[in-house]
């Protein structure tokens, strides 16, 4: 039998990680966090002194960089990086290395090689439309770009005191744009995913929705 694929796409500051994670441990299932992998790959840039806009050393860099996922964290050549991967220097760039078409290739291949390992929920911007365009659940996590902003600022603001709501929502607005209106496989709707506004809905309320119609659909929890 094949396995559960949950696919959760949408926008950045959705909830759409702290939302996959939690239905990842109620479904006991693993989370891949598609996004977090274009992060590893932008603070690899970083700490190398890559230059993002010379695409050809990105991509060479990407061939020879190992990334992967142990107990539903990010390792980056071995080193676990969680947490620096969400620094504002990364969430300036990241949308530049993710619209790179060899880098989608090689991070999609990863992605499915990682998602038919085991009954899994992956996030991203392409799960539903390109990665696991067969799987039967598919969801779209929106809210409004102020909404989305003031969750983002709520993560951030104890780690970097200078930042503002303002600076925050305007950022997340450019990265809307460029994932939007990339070449390769654009942040957009799957025809058939569920599309859920979360603009007023608490996460558990979310999460809620997604397990139930997990469950009504296929045979976990009998
Ligand atoms: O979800 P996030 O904010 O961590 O995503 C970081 C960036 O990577 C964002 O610019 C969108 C991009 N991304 C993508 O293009 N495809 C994915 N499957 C996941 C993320």
């Amino acid at each position: 039998m094949r396995n559960l694929i949950i696919a959760i796409d949408g926008p950045a500051g959705a909830g759409k990680s702290t939302i996959s994670r939690l239905i990842s441990k109620k479904l006991g299932i693993n989370y891949i966090d598609t996004g977090a992998m274009y992060r590893a790959l932008t603070l690899k840039c970083i700490s190398e002194g890559v230059d993002i806009s010379q695409t050809d050393k990105v991509i060479e860099l990407c061939k020879n960089v190992e990334i992967d996922f142990i107990d539903n964290s990010i390792y980056l050549d071995g080193e676990n990086v969680d947490n620096k991967i969400r620094s504002s220097e990364i969430n300036l760039n990241v949308s530049n290395v993710a619209k790179i078409k060899e880098v989608r290739e090689m991070m999609v291949k990863k992605q499915r090689e990682i998602g038919m390992r085991s009954d899994v929920i992956l996030d991203g911007r392409d799960v539903g439309t390109h990665i696991f365009p067969n799987t039967k659940f598919k969801f779209f996590l929106n809210a409004s770009p102020e909404e989305r902003g003031r969750r983002r600022y709520e993560e951030i603001k104890d780690k970097e005191k200078n930042i503002t709501l303002k600076e925050i929502i305007s950022g997340i607005k450019r990265r809307d744009d460029i994932d939007s209106s990339r070449e390769v496989s654009p942040l957009v709707k799957a025809g058939d995913a569920h599309e859920i506004d979360s603009t007023n809905m608490s996460i558990e309320e979310v999460v809620d929705y997604i397990v139930n119609e997990v469950k009504i659909n296929s045979k976990i929890g009998d």
